[in-house]
């Protein structure tokens, strides 16, 4: 594959749309094709089970509940990433299998390692060239959603110590594959936080 596949992680509120949009318009401007996505919903399937995992009222099992989001991502990955890698674009997007790792793992009460094992089949191993973790404080995020007025999703709602488990496991992660990950303190100004992400991108495009 041709393409480069970046990702972003981190809380919820840790300015991981800000920081997209900004890079995307930084790579168009290198005249570079770029495909903003997301999971969960990057795909029509995808938004129908976003709508299931974030809104639906009621319980879900926590292996249920992994699944959903594993089940997104497979077919966003086939149908949509691995397509626009092969055609040699450049894929930005909020959210991978950290994410599960983190939230469904750590957060949650699955393992980890097993949650990682369904991502990784679920997408026949497609791992990021650059994962970017953008760290903030549980308070700080929780801060800037509430200022935003946004409606809370399922996960949102979760307890602050929730938070403060999924952000220590993103720290986790990228400490096991410092080749991987970029993390970047979230609560620099929005002009640093893009500077050094450009700096790294514009490592790896050479
Ligand atoms: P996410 O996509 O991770 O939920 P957003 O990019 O939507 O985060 O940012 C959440 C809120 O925080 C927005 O109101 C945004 O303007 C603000 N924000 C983003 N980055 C920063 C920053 N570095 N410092 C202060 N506020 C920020
Ligand atoms: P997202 O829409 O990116 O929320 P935000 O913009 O507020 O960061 O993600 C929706 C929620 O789904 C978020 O709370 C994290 C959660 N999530 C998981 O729990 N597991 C996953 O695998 C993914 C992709 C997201």
């Amino acid at each position: 594959m041709t393409g480069l596949f970046i990702t972003f992680e981190g809380g919820d509120g840790s300015g991981k749309t800000t920081q997209i949009n900004l890079l995307a318009s930084w790579l168009e401007s290198e005249g570079h094709t770029v495909v903003i996505t997301r999971e969960p919903g990057g795909t029509d399937l995808g938004t129908e089970l976003r709508n299931i995992i974030l809104h639906r009222e009621g319980f879900i099992a926590p292996r249920a509940e992994a699944l959903l989001y594993a089940a997104d991502r497979s077919h966003h990955i086939h149908t949509l990433v691995r397509p626009a890698l092969q055609r040699g674009e450049i894929v930005v997007q909020d959210r991978y299998l950290d994410s599960s790792v983190a939230y469904q793992g750590a957060g949650r009460v699955l393992d980890p390692t097993e949650v990682r094992n369904i991502s990784v089949w679920a997408t026949e191993n497609l791992m990021p060239d650059l994962t970017v973790v953008l760290d903030v404080p549980a308070s700080v995020a929780k801060e800037r959603q509430a200022a935003g007025e946004r409606q809370y999703d399922r996960l949102e709602a979760e307890a602050e110590d929730f938070h403060t488990r999924v952000r220590e496991s993103y720290l986790a992660l990228a400490a096991e594959e410092p080749g991987r990950f970029l993390v970047i303190d979230g609560e620099s100004s929005i002009e640093e936080i893009h500077q050094a992400i450009v700096d790294k991108v514009s490592d790896l495009l050479g």
